[in-house]
């Protein structure tokens, strides 16, 4: 009840922010951010001014789709005008394109007779100059706008969640590689405050430079705009936005069909025959796209198939899809010597492809019965799934009875080479460990709540992370069961995926599965990679004993130190003892108990936040699934209630 009434007021106080943040915003309307450079000053009827006004009109006419970035020019030598155009990745493209002609205007009116400027408009920036400015990093110039409303953070954690937020998305921002949007979008919680942001970088730099600039960016906000609740950082080349609430829309992968189609202007005069040409251009693109939909209703008809979206299939489908042959060369024909290994799914081979690139082929065990376009379509929405902990696919193969799947190749294998190697064991100190730990929590907090798509990994084990050059962790084998459609009923399933000694009790016992048994066999790893032992069944003294009753007993007897893998020689113990906590709330029986994979972020990132603790864990399972052991034996691991006051006793 109290807890009822405590969050209504929690409601009606967001609610109230998120008013007065509409008010606060408000003040400035139109706000409109500019910068006109004073490299120099030309005069309006100079030819370089009169490039500038043919460019940015021709911007704010109608005829062209803008959807991202583009960059566009005019004239010649030192009268060559260049032009950017940047949307937010979100945005849909007419909205773009008022925004783009909206901003091209206040250009021409706020900065009149200035070689180069900029604008920055709610959703949109626009920017010319006489230099090239096409792939080159500039965050100089940066503006801020913060709202004038502060977070409330009775706990302070506020500057720990907004960095670790801010330095994830930067990263993943960076590393994408598409060539209309730079961008990653995410979320984060405390009890307090939620915080949703949006970073992006012009697709024209380079990771690194991505990277730098918003790290800029980033350094920025604890000086402008600390405790703000909302706050834009913006540059030439890239901006960051926060908000406390969902600003940010859904958002579209590919650009639309016409608008690829459609050149941006053609340099120099010749505005006639360019018009001719694109007119040309729109013809024949609704020719293809009336003849596309004909082609999809008659299919549609034909097959009766519900919600299979043609257009995007094939168009998506084309650019992952691979020839047999070209990954039979690249694998020597499925060899057994590039055999990396076998999985439930099938066998996976190194591969190179001819440019020197190194792949992993997975080789699908043909045993699912779902159609061929379904499985493409599973596949389409897997390869979107992008994030730096989770490895990448590349592409597939489907020919006949084959199906393969391309992968980017993972150089220093899987983490249980690693931690159940006794010497190789020795090379993964503390650092490294937690690295991992965190890593593998991002990937499936990503996967949970981040994609737009909530993923149940459903087979999370130390076999399936993987660990790239620098020994950062990644997760392999998402999706695969929604590439397999498995026979089931919401979230129940009759084919239960999974390993004994990862699943959680109430998956492995009744199919229930839910983004809560993810974590149930993240909390094992965790104990798994703090023990540096396997979650099996072992004897110690008398009992048997795994890992998880065995941790669970000396936690309650206060001896949790002893859990400590003794080649961990150095690193900090309260971080250590702080993971089998961690960890322990994570395979707690009791469901609802357990963390969701965003706490348990705030719990690894924020040493200030306090745990609750630990109730029983599920360490039965074992006896249960595999083998006949009474179950009596192990189930007096007595349900006292614990009741400590030093979180970490002896
Ligand atoms: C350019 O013109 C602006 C006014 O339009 C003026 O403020 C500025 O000082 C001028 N810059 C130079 C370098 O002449
Ligand atoms: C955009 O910039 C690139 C790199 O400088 C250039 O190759 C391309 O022609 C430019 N496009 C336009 C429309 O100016
Ligand atoms: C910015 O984009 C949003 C959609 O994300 C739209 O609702 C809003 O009207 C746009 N604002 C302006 C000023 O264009
Ligand atoms: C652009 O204008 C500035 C200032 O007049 C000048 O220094 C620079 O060389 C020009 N750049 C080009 C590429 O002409
Ligand atoms: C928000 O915090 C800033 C900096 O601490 C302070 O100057 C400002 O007055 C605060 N605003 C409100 C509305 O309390
Ligand atoms: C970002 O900036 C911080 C300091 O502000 C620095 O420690 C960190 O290495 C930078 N990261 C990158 C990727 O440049």
């Amino acid at each position: 009840m109290r807890m009822r009434a405590s969050r209504l007021l929690l409601f009606l106080f967001c609610a109230m922010l998120t008013h007065a943040e509409k008010l606060g915003f408000a003040q400035r309307d139109p706000y409109v951010l500019h910068d006109c450079s004073n490299t120099g000053n030309v005069s309006s009827n100079s030819a370089y001014r009169k490039n500038v006004n043919t460019l940015l009109s021709s911007l704010s006419s109608n005829t062209q789709s803008h959807y991202g970035f583009y960059n566009f020019s005019v004239g010649e030598n030192s009268d060559r005008v260049n032009a950017v155009t940047f949307c937010r990745a979100d945005l849909i493209p007419i909205d773009c394109q008022n925004c783009v002609g909206t901003s091209a205007e206040e250009l021409l009116f706020r900065c009149p007779n200035q070689k180069e400027g900029i604008v920055w408009y709610m959703n949109c920036t626009v920017r010319y100059s006489n230099n090239s400015i096409f792939g080159i990093m500039q965050f100089e110039s940066m503006q801020h706008l913060h709202n004038i409303i502060n977070v409330t953070d009775p706990i302070g954690t506020f500057d720990q969640v907004r960095e670790t937020l801010l330095d994830r998305l930067r990263s993943e921002a960076a590393a994408s590689t598409s060539t209309l949007h730079k961008f990653a979008t995410g979320k984060a919680s405390s009890p307090y405050f939620d915080i949703y942001a949006l970073l992006q970088c012009t697709p024209d730099l380079n990771q690194q430079e991505c990277s730098d600039c918003l790290n800029q960016s980033i350094a920025k906000v604890p000086t402008c705009c600390g405790p703000a609740i909302g706050v834009r950082v913006l540059t030439p080349s890239c901006n960051l936005r926060y908000e406390n609430n969902h600003f940010y829309g859904f958002t579209l992968e590919a650009p639309p069909p016409l608008s690829s189609t459609l050149a941006p202007p053609a340099e120099g005069k010749g505005s006639n025959s360019s018009r001719t040409i694109i007119i040309v251009v729109a013809a024949v693109v609704s020719a293809v796209l009336i003849f596309c939909i004909c082609t999809c209703i008659y299919l549609r008809m034909r097959k009766q198939r519900k919600k299979v979206e043609m257009d995007e299939i094939n168009s998506g489908a084309e650019s992952l899809q691979f020839d047999f042959s070209t990954i039979r060369i690249a694998t020597d024909n499925f060899s057994d010597v590039k055999k990396l290994g076998q999985g439930g799914f099938g066998t996976v081979y190194k591969g190179k492809f001819p440019n020197g690139q190194e792949i992993a082929v997975k080789r699908l065990s043909r045993s699912s019965e779902q159609g061929d376009q379904e499985f493409k379509n599973e596949i389409l929405l897997v390869a979107r799934l992008q994030q730096r902990n989770l490895v990448r696919l590349l592409g597939f193969c489907f020919e006949g009875n084959e199906r393969l799947l391309v992968y980017e190749l993972m150089p220093n294998g899987s983490l249980d080479h690693f931690i159940f190697d006794p010497s190789k064991r020795l090379h993964l100190d503390w650092k490294f460990r937690y690295k991992i730990i965190v890593g593998i929590a991002r990937g499936l907090q990503y996967l949970h709540e981040d994609s737009q798509f909530r993923i149940i990994h459903r087979d999370l084990k130390t076999s399936n992370v993987l660990l790239d050059k620098e020994m950062n962790p990644k997760i392999s084998d998402f999706g695969m069961a929604r590439l397999f459609t498995l026979d089931q009923t919401q979230a129940n399933t009759r084919r239960i995926v999974g390993t004994y000694g990862y699943m959680a009790p109430e998956y492995a016992m009744h199919g229930h599965f839910s983004v809560k048994s993810d974590v149930f066999s993240y909390g094992v790893l965790v104990l798994e990679m703090v023990c540096g032992r396997k979650n099996n069944y072992f004897q110690n003294g008398e009992n048997t004993e795994n890992l998880l009753s065995h941790a669970w007993k000396n936690w309650r007897e206060g001896t949790a130190s002893n859990l400590i893998d003794s080649t961990l020689r150095v690193g900090s113990t309260t971080e250590i003892m702080r993971c089998i906590h961690i960890g322990l709330l994570c395979v707690q029986e009791n469901v609802a108990e357990r963390p969701t994979m965003a706490s348990v972020l705030l719990m690894l990132t924020s040493y200030s936040m306090a745990l609750s603790m630990p109730s029983r864990p599920a360490f039965l399972m074992h006896s249960i699934v595999e083998s006949d052991i009474s179950l009596d034996r192990s189930f007096h691991a007595s349900q006292n209630v614990v009741s400590m006051t030093d979180p970490y006793p002896r």
